[in-house]
C-alpha cells in the first residue's frame, strides 16, 4: 500500500486549499496532519498568510514549533474558523473513528470549536460500517480502569490497554490519563454505544466523532474524493 503515503499527502494539501488569511485553526494529530502543517508552512513563507494554530496534541504542538507556525490556545480563541484532522474509520454519514494516535479527547474538543471540520485521510479510511476490523479508543482516569473494562465487558467490547511506543508500560495520554483500544466487532448503533460509554464513571471521552465532521478529503490511489455531510 505504497500509495497510501501520498494519498495522505493530496488529501491534507488539498485541505490546507481552505485556510484563508487570517484563520485560526484546529489542528489534530497523526501522519497526515503532519503533511497539512508542512503545506500551512509552505503557505505562510511563500504566500504570507497569517494563522494561528490550536493542536489537539503536544506532537503536533512540537511540528508546528518546528515549522515556525504560530501556535494560540482555547483562551485566548474559543471559536476556531476551520479544524484539520485525520481519522482512523470514515463512514458514509462522515461518522468517524479517531484516536488511534490516543489524542482524542482534545481532538474533540478543538473539532467542537470549529465552525467547520474537514477530516483528511487516505482512501482505506473509509467503511461502511464503523468498527469493522477498527478498536475503538476511548480515554479512561487510570483510577477507573478495572471498573471501566469491566463494564465494556459486559456491552460486548474486548478492551486492550494501549502501551507506549516501546511497549512495557501504559501509554499516558496529554491528560495524564489511559486509552483503551475496545474491539466491538461491526458497531450497529454508533450513537447509542457512544451514550453507554460516556455514562461510565472514569470514561473521559470516545473516538466516535458523531455528527461532527462537514466534509471529508480521501486520497485516493490517482486523485482525491470529496465527501459532504448529508450528500
Ligand atoms: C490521533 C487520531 C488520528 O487522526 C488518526 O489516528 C489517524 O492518524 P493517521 O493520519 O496517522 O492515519 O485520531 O488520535
Amino acid at each position: 500500500m505504497v500509495w497510501r503515503e501520498s494519498a495522505k499527502e493530496r488529501a491534507a494539501v488539498e485541505a490546507v486549499k481552505l485556510v484563508k488569511d487570517g484563520f485560526v485553526l484546529g489542528i489534530g494529530a497523526g501522519s497526515t496532519v503532519a503533511y497539512a502543517l508542512r503545506e500551512i508552512a509552505r503557505r505562510i513563507r511563500e504566500e504570507h498568510i497569517n494563522v494561528l494554530v490550536i493542536s489537539a496534541s503536544s506532537q503536533t504542538s512540537q511540528l508546528a514549533r518546528q515549522y515556525g507556525i504560530p501556535l494560540t490556545s482555547l483562551e485566548e480563541h474559543l471559536h476556531l474558523d476551520l479544524d484539520i484532522d485525520g481519522a482512523d474509520q470514515i463512514d458514509k454519514e462522515l461518522n468517524l473513528i479517531k484516536g488511534m494516535g490516543g489524542a482524542l479527547t482534545r481532538e474533540k474538543i478543538v473539532a467542537s470549536v470549529s465552525k467547520t471540520f474537514v477530516v483528511v485521510g487516505d482512501e482505506s479510511k473509509l467503511t461502511n460500517t464503523l468498527g469493522k476490523n477498527q478498536p475503538l479508543p476511548i480515554e479512561v482516569l487510570p483510577f477507573s480502569l478495572p471498573f471501566v473494562m469491566s463494564e465494556i465487558k459486559k456491552i460486548g467490547g474486548q478492551p486492550v490497554l494501549k502501551k507506549s511506543s516501546s511497549g512495557d508500560s501504559p501509554f499516558i495520554t496529554d491528560n495524564g490519563n489511559y486509552v483503551l483500544n475496545a474491539d466491538f466487532g461491526v458497531i450497529k448503533n454508533p450513537w447509542q454505544l457512544n451514550r453507554k460509554l460516556k455514562s461510565l464513571p472514569g470514561v473521559v471521552e470516545t473516538g466516535l466523532f458523531l455528527g461532527m465532521a462537514d466534509m471529508a478529503i480521501v486520497g485516493t490511489e490517482r486523485g482525491i474524493k470529496i465527501l459532504r455531510k448529508n450528500q
